[in-house]
């Protein structure tokens, strides 16, 4: 191998690698009503339509979510992947859950999208 030709199988692997690394995202993380669980972070402001605030890097595995309670309360958070992915709605009696794969992507939406 020429060194040129050394540099860009490195490169390569390099890139390949990145790509895994960057399946770990970040999730805003909250919770707007105190006291439930210490899984969330508590936020008073947490329904705000576009919240920026707390937040957590998933381990890889995770995906984003956004719950929306018919009162207008929201729940934050992340769960795992194998259960949900991107573009993905749960409907339960009392709220609507929609799932997002990207960086700080559970945010200005209240899962309109899951109600066509
Ligand atoms: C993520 O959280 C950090 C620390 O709490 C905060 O400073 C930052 O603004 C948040 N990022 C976004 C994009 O909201
Ligand atoms: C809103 O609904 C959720 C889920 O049903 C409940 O846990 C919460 O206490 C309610 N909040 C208010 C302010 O009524």
């Amino acid at each position: 191998m020429t060194t040129m030709d050394k540099y860009t199988v490195l490169w390569l692997i390099c890139v390949v690698a990145g790509v895994q690394i960057t399946s770990a995202i970040i999730c805003y993380d909250c919770i707007d009503t105190p006291g439930i669980s210490d899984h969330w972070t508590y936020d008073p402001n947490c329904a705000a339509y576009d919240y920026h605030g707390s937040n957590y890097t998933t381990d890889g595995n995770e995906v984003c979510y956004i719950l929306y309670t018919d009162n207008g309360s929201v729940t934050r958070g992340r769960v795992n992947e194998g259960v949900h992915q991107e573009g993905d709605c749960r409907f339960e009696f009392g709220f609507v859950q929609c799932y997002c794969e990207t960086d700080y992507c559970n945010t200005g939406s209240y899962c309109e999208q899951c109600v066509h």
